[in-house]
């Protein structure tokens, strides 16, 4: 029986609401089932307690439906239980627990997520839910009716990391305990009615995002623990009954970027002082007393005092302090109305931590996408989850009624599929609504309207066989879906949106075992990722159970936090991507905590050791030239065609491989991402790459686009021609052949000394000239001086086709910098693995290297240290 079988989202089924009814009992028949994801269908009616007979369930979820009645204690015994979302549902009564019902949520041991929230769930949370062998990262229990106090317990869990609260009808005061949970990175408790002093949070040096509106806690003055909460990126207490003055040092918090405290009392003067963070972008402090202000020439963004005695001030009254703000400038209108269409966009893998100055694409993005509807919205509330992924709340506001209709909602058909096509800066990203309230509409027209919209979507599933499958076989023994992604039919209305897929295949963790001989040192070919450390992943080679197939299997090392679902998503994105020159994913396996991918093997070899010699092929330069051109062909696939769109974001020659007839593979493209990439929060990122490949603009801005992987390819073309690493004796290529070249030397003869003496044996080097301007195009400083992947795959086959081609078109190199600092810091980073080069493994105290081949240096800099 095969382990990893899988029910998976209406989501994958183009995001139907179509889909619905209660859940079979007899779903609990179905016992291999690991992963159960059924989101933002219509099933309602009650979770069936025989989902409880599925004990080797890890992933739930079963957000955003209408399921009613209580959460079935019998959930409880889903000891394997990973991730539990049953969030935006219309679930009531009180949270099972053990001790009442004999099985319980409490005993969720290995659960990570615990997602309740938006739901209508009542009485109090139970004191006994909590324990301190639990693991829980994420507990969102907000938007419900509990009642009650914060049970002491939660204290106990200390490996949370974002704990929502809010939205209920809470009571009492705020238990100290809460002070024990040292890790936690966002805790909001605003909404309820809470009372007595505000909880002390002396010591949480990890929270990001703090949330205290709302409640009843006793008045006073700015607490002295909020200035100890330093590493705060966004402080809301609004009518939080606070008086005095706001402390200027609160403006200093290094990392601040809103501060929201309208509706309180502060009063006196406004004085943010001289050390204002430089990431603050809005201080709102509407309705206080503030008399007067003195504003401070460092500071440039929003500030909002309307409502304040100031504003009466003639010289301040007309200035843009005092008027409610209009628009946030970046596309999204602040918006408020009653009944609006709203969820998260949730994007997996932004590339950026400063979420405030990435914001514009995606609101450009909706605007386009919202375009000529008359409605209004807003990104609001963002934040990087405990999974690093960036969480924007979306609201669409209906700007003349004020419902939307079902057909209205329909018009969104786009932004709820399963990718949303964002910038490519946010990764693969959803949204993910929650459920609406329509207002019942008897208008002939409308309905016309949606019997129409509806047909268009039973068409798109038509043909897709995984529901009728299941409606079929829900009796017998369990379905094996070996491909989880067969939900995508090939007829139907979506049909030119079906990604092509052959089949990534389930393996089981015997399976592998055997074919490794239990993962034997002498089945390993090599080790690699990146990440903290170096050995991330060992690589083997094997032969499957038909006796026929070689694989390289890569199988990362244990103590890596990615889950169940982040590691679906990449197999998900690397299944879609099938281009001769990449290499094809075969598999995977996901059992046991273990994390495997399976690709073909590709027997040739790295191209880094067929340049070396190491190898006994002889590449001249027309292959050589050829495995440019795949390589390139790869990438630009990856770049121009895959969907979402993918940076390899570790370009070098030792991931293109070659197969029997030396055609080039690009290999290891996502790796990237199914690297644990430890606390990749708003706090810190880190620059991932090869030394010698890294471009230095990325490095700088942190800001990764494709051309990132164009500087990174630029190098292995200098490598293609020198046939030397790129950092090899403390010299760089890129610097050497740049000093190298003169204008005026027609031939460039003054790199003869750099290339390989065995391609200059081939006599006539083709379109040399070319391809060295093409090399230092692709590694120019800035990255839209870089040509695109496309762009470099005409300019390659220009080349092939015409030997005689002599060039003349001039290259320049210009630098443009603005950073100088961090300019220097690349070039110590570079200098540094130089070091590591030539004398084996260099460690200091802000940067890790370490040596597994004399190419593949890494390196991890934490920008938050700096
Ligand atoms: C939850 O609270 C809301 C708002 O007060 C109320 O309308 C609803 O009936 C409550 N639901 C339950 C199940 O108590
Ligand atoms: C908050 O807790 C810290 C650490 O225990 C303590 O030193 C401080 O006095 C407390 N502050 C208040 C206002 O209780």
């Amino acid at each position: 029986m095969n382990h990893c079988n899988e029910i998976y989202e209406c989501r994958d089924l183009s995001y139907n609401r179509n889909l619905g009814g209660p859940l079979p009992q007899s779903i609990g028949n179905l016992k291999q089932l690991v992963v159960l994801r059924l989101i933002g269908c219509k099933f309602g009616d009650r979770i069936p307690i025989e989902v409880g007979n599925l004990l080797n369930l890890h992933v739930l979820s079963l957000n955003s439906n209408q399921f009613a009645g209580e959460i079935p204690a019998s959930l409880g015994r889903l000891s394997n239980l990973t991730w539990l979302d049953l969030a935006g549902n219309q679930l009531t009564g009180r949270l099972p627990t053990s001790s009442d019902e004999g099985s319980g949520l409490d005993q969720l041991l290995n659960t990570l997520h615990l997602h309740l929230n938006k739901n209508q769930l009542s009485g109090r949370i139970p004191n006994s839910l909590f324990s301190s062998n639990m693991k829980f990262i994420h507990v969102l229990l907000d938007h419900n009716n509990f009642t009650g106090e914060i049970p002491e317990s939660i204290g106990l869990v200390r490996s949370l990391e974002i704990l929502r609260l809010d939205n209920n009808y809470l009571n009492g005061s705020v238990p100290s305990s809460i002070r024990n949970l040292t890790l936690l990175d966002a805790l909001n408790l605003a909404n309820n009615k809470l009372i007595g002093p505000m909880p002390n949070l002396t010591g949480m040096h990890a929270l990001n995002y703090l949330d205290l509106s709302n409640n009843t806690f006793d008045p006073s003055e700015v607490p002295e623990w909020l200035l100890d909460v330093q590493n705060l990126t966004t402080l809301i207490i609004e009518s939080g009954r606070l008086h005095g003055e706001v402390p200027p040092s609160l403006f200093s918090f290094p990392q601040l970027q809103q501060l929201r405290l309208k509706d309180n009392a502060f009063g006196g003067t406004l004085d943010m002082g001289s050390n204002i963070s430089h990431q603050l972008e809005m201080v709102d402090l509407r309705n206080n007393a503030f008399t007067s202000v003195t504003l401070s020439s460092n500071y440039n963004n929003s500030i909002i005092l309307v409502g304040n005695p100031v504003c009466s001030n003639a010289q301040l009254h007309e200035t843009e302090y005092c008027h409610e703000p209009q628009d946030s400038g970046s596309g999204s209108s602040i918006t408020d109305c009653l009944h609006p269409y709203e969820g998260p966009i949730v994007c997996r893998a932004p590339s950026f931590s400063d979420v405030s100055r990435n914001l514009a694409p995606m609101a450009n993005r909706i605007a386009s996408m919202v375009n000529g509807t008359p409605v209004s919205f807003s990104l609001q509330n963002y934040f990087f989850d405990g999974d690093a992924y960036l969480r924007v709340q979306l609201t669409i506001c209906p700007s003349s009624a004020k419902h939307f209709t079902r057909r209205e909602i329909l018009q969104w058909f786009d932004l709820s599929s399963q990718s949303l096509a964002l910038s490519e800066i946010y990764g693969p990203c959803y949204f993910d609504p929650w459920q609406y309230s329509f207002r019942r509409s008897v208008n002939r027209g409308l309905i016309a309207g949606i019997v129409v919209g509806c047909v268009a979507a039973v068409l798109a599933i038509a043909g897709l066989g995984s529901y009728a499958l299941w409606q079929k076989k829900r009796a017998k023994k369990a379905i094996i879906l070996q491909n989880p992604f067969a939900s995508w039919g090939s007829t139907g209305g979506d049909a030119g949106d079906a990604p092509q897929l052959r089949l990534a295949r389930c393996f089981s963790l015997d399976e592998l075992r055997k074919c490794t001989d239990d993962f034997s040192k002498d089945n390993e070919i090599g080790s690699g990722g990146y990440g903290k450390a170096c050995d991330d992943l060992i690589v083997y080679k094997a032969t499957l159970q038909d006796g026929k197939t070689v694989v390289a299997i890569k199988r990362s090392q244990k103590g890596s936090k990615q889950g169940g679902v982040e590691f679906k998503t990449e197999i998900e994105m690397l299944s879609r991507v099938h281009h001769k020159n990449l290499v094809d994913l075969v598999g995977f396996c996901f059992e046991k905590g273990e994390r495997m991918l399976v690709y073909e093997y590709i027997s040739n070899g790295t191209l880094t050791e067929n340049l070396s010699g190491r190898r006994r092929t002889q590449l001249d330069w027309k292959r050589r030239l050829h495995v440019a051109l795949d390589a390139a062909k790869g990438l630009a696939y990856l770049h121009e065609l895959a969907k979402p769109p993918i940076i390899h974001r570790d370009v070098k020659s030792s991931n293109i491989l070659l197969d029997d007839d030396l055609a080039a593979k690009v290999a290891d493209f996502g790796l990237s991402m199914l690297v644990d990439d430890g606390n990749l929060g708003h706090v810190s990122t880190s620059v991932k790459g090869t030394m010698g490949y890294l471009d230095p603009e990325y490095f700088m801005t942190q800001q990764l686009t494709a051309k990132s992987d164009v500087y990174s390819f630029g190098v292995v073309m200098l490598e293609l021609m020198t046939s030397r690493l790129p950092i090899q004796k403390g010299k760089y290529v890129v610097r050497e052949v740049k000093a190298g070249l003169d204008e005026k030397d027609a031939e460039f003869c003054g790199l003869k000394h750099m290339i390989d003496p065995s391609i200059l044996n081939d006599g006539c080097i083709v379109g040399f000239r070319k391809f060295v301007e093409l090399a230092l195009r692709c590694v120019e400083d800035a990255s839209d001086d870089r040509p695109t992947m496309s762009e470099i795959v005409k300019e390659i086959e220009t080349m092939l086709k015409d030997d005689k081609l002599k060039g003349n078109s001039a290259s320049s190199s210009s630098s443009s910098s603005s950073d100088a600092g961090l300019r220097q810091t690349y070039d110590e980073l570079l200098l540094l693995s130089r070091e590591v080069n030539s004398d084996g493994v260099h460690r200091s105290d802000r940067y890790l290297f370490s040596d597994r081949s004399e190419t593949d240096a890494c390196a991890v800099l934490d920008r938050g240290s700096e």
